[in-house]
């Protein structure tokens, strides 16, 4: 509230173009927030242009969209500029981008692999928090203020032939860890979800990194016994992205409908 007047809240969404970040950006939209949406829009395997110019577009004048590689942090904090201009400031940060890469066992991975992986998914977060927190610091209220990385149930198990992801994403979930306790005493808190296998195109990849013809099978791993939609994983990072997601603090967030490998 400012002066009786309720002031909407500011988030940045990293891999907004698309799946589970543009999801989040339709979830915050519908709450009221604004949303400053990143994508790096590369094509194939990454989302198009045209890609988050919908998203962009479908969110009126509450989301500004913004082309950057996560890989390049002054491409974040450029990002991090546009909704202080904009909105005055930033309440929330989703680190969503990633890829995925994998399907041979790990000793058959070529570093290659690795590396995208490490550098996309690990320091594309870390870019993010590092462009994100200090504008929550220095903002009006960092005890409202949030950071979220999403991670994946391969943050917390071994899935077959995907050691470089499960590494990235038990990396996430301790940057998360490392940066909540970076945080204490300041009001701005940190978290991860995973999400289980959701319909998105990354869900896509992953069936075909394992041959299969289609992404249903991985309903097998999920107590739900269906696939997720994106709306559901974006419901849980909108919460832990709100004034009332402090409560969930230096930890995870299984969105996942139960996994059950
Ligand atoms: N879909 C699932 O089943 C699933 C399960 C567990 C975890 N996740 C995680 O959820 C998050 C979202 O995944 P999704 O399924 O929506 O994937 P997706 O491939 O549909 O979307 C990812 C988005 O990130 C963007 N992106 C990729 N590399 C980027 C880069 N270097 N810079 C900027 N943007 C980049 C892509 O363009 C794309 O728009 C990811 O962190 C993913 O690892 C997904």
């Amino acid at each position: 509230m400012s002066g009786g007047r309720v002031v909407p809240r500011v988030v940045m969404v990293t891999g907004a173009a698309r799946g589970i970040g543009a999801a989040t950006v339709r979830a915050l939209v519908a709450r009221g927030d604004r949303v400053v949406a990143v994508d790096g829009c590369g094509g194939p395997p990454l989302a198009a242009r045209g890609d988050l110019d919908a998203v962009v577009a479908a969110g009126g004048d509450q989301v500004l969209g913004h082309v950057a590689d996560v890989r390049d942090r002054s491409a974040l904090d450029a990002a991090v500029d546009l909704a202080v201009a904009r909105w005055g400031r930033l309440d929330a940060a989703v680190a969503a981008a990633a890829v995925i890469a994998g399907g041979r066992p790990l000793w058959e991975t070529p570093e290659a692999d690795l590396d995208l992986l490490w550098d996309v998914d690990v320091k594309g977060v870390w870019n993010t928090a590092a462009a994100a927190v200090p504008a929550m610091l220095g903002g009006p209220d960092p005890a409202g203020c949030r950071f979220v990385g999403i991670a994946s149930a391969a943050g917390s198990h071994g899935l077959h032939h995907l050691a470089a992801y499960n590494a990235a994403k038990h990396a996430v979930v301790g940057l998360v860890k490392g940066l909540a306790a970076d945080l204490v005493g300041t009001g701005v808190t940190a978290c991860a979800v995973s999400p289980g296998s959701t319909r998105t195109p990354m869900l896509d990849a992953t069936a075909a990194l394992y041959d299969l013809p289609g992404v249903d099978g991985f309903a097998e791993s999920q107590l739900v016994r269906r696939i997720l939609d994106p709306a559901e994983v974006a419901a849980a990072v909108a919460f832990c992205c709100s004034a009332e997601g402090a409560v969930v603090n230096g930890s995870v967030v299984h969105a996942d409908g139960g996994f059950a490998p």
